[in-house]
This record gives C-alpha cells, structure tokens and sequence, in this order.
C-alpha cells in the first residue's frame, strides 16, 4: 500500500504513521524526522533546512523533493510506504506524480487550529532517537524520559507558541490546496483527528479497511 498522510502541524501525523507502519509492516518515511536528523548532524542539508525550520516555513521544495526521491528508490519501500509531511506543496504532488509513483489514498487528519495550539503545548520528543509523546495524552512511563531508549524528552525548537502560529499559516496556505489536488483524483479520505489516540487509530484503520 502506498500512502500519504497529511494534516495540521500537530495533527497527530507522526503518531498515526508510527502505527500504520507497524500495522501493515511498511516504512514511514516523515521529511520532518530527515530533516531534524540533518541538523542535529550538522550536515550540508541540515543546515540548508534550519533557518526554514526555525522560522515555520517550508523547506524549498527542490531539497524535499530529492530526499523523497532517495527513499523510495530504496528496498525498503518496494512494497509500499507511508509518506509523512510530504507532499506540502502543489510542485511537491507534482514531483511525486513526475516519478511515477501510484498512490493508492491519502489520509488528511481533520484537527481545529485551536486544538493544535493546545496540544503542541503538550508534545515532548526524544532528544535521541524523535520518538513523540504527549504530557497528557501519550504520556511516557516515566516523565521526561523516553520509553524506547531512555534518552531524555524535551520541548521541540519549532514548537515555541509564536511559531506554532507560523507553521499554521504555512499549512494554510501552501498545504492545504495539496488535498483539493488529492480529491480531484479521487484518492483523498479525510479523517476526525481530534479524537483520543487510540480511537483516532481505529477511524484511520476502518478508513483503510475501504482502501
Ligand atoms: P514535520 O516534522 O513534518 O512537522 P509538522 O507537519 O508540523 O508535524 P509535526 O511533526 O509537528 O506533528 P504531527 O502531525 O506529526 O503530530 P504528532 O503525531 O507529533 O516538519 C517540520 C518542519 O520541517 C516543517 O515546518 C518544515 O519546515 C520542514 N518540512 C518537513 N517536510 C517538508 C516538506 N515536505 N516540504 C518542505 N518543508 C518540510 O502529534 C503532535 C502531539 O499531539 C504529540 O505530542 C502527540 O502525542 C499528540 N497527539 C497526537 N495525536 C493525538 C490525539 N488524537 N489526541 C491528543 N493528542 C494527540
């Protein structure tokens, strides 16, 4: 199955691909995740990305485009893929059509603005390995500790309030059009992403169910 899933900065992303990986044994690929493990290693990428990070704006689309291109050249995803923050921009979609990839359905979970500013407030993630947790609602065993290789979790770079907000504008306005582009062809599912976790994962899986 290839896939794309898509939503809000906060929208739970992440947290859904994390299962859906697991579930049906195919690789999440999140750019977001690539382009942190660039900077935290100083690479030449990293520090292209960093100001765009930092400021709630898009990574220019060439740069994104060749780190997916890389990854589904790879084995790894020959029997399918979940795409995470990616595509974010009409030449994104574009890019990803150009390659020849099939995309079977894109999944954009629905979440208010207003929820995402909440709950943002609440991420923590690991500063080893990215694994995200919730304070209140996907709590680590321990606190500020991550459950997968104990390292410790902290409150990241992008998610200081003010640029939250930019991040939400950028979503708005470049993002956004990207699932009017999906639905022409049929192949967006839109799902409530404001529930719980688990019951979030339940309408993402009956929705792939139909797929
Ligand atoms: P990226 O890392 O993709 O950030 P994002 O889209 O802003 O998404 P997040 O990772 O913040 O959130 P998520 O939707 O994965 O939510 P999560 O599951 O963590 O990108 C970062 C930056 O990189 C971008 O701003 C851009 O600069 C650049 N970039 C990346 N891709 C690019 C591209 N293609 N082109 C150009 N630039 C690019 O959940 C959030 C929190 O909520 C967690 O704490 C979680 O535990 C909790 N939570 C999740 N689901 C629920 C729920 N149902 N109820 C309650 N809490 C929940």
């Amino acid at each position: 199955m290839n896939l794309i899933i898509m939503g809000a900065p906060g929208a739970g992303k992440g947290t859904q691909s994390e299962n859906i990986s697991a579930k049906f044994n195919i690789p999440a690929i999140s750019t977001g995740d690539i382009l942190r493990s660039a900077i935290k290693g100083g690479t030449e990428l990293g520090k292209q990305a960093q100001s765009y990070i930092d400021a709630g704006k898009l990574v220019p689309d060439a740069v994104v485009i060749d780190i997916i291109k890389e990854h589904l050249a790879t084995d790894a995803c020959k029997n399918g893929f979940i795409l995470d923050g990616f595509p974010r921009s009409i030449p994104q979609a574009e890019a990803l059509d150009a390659m020849g990839v099939q995309i079977d359905a894109v999944l954009s979970l629905e979440v208010p603005d207003e929820t995402i500013v909440t709950r943002m407030s609440g991420r923590r993630t690991c500063l080893k390995c990215g694994a995200s947790y919730h304070v209140l609602y996907k709590p680590s065993a321990t606190a500020d500790v991550c459950d997968k290789c104990g390292a410790e979790l902290v409150i990241r770079a992008d998610d200081k309030p003010e640029t939250v907000l930019n991040r939400l504008n950028t979503f708005h306005s470049q993002t956004e059009p990207v699932k009017s582009y999906y639905a022409a062809k049929g192949k967006l599912i839109c799902v409530e992403g404001q529930e719980e976790v688990a019951d979030t994962t339940k309408l993402v899986f009956e929705a792939l169910s139909k797929v």
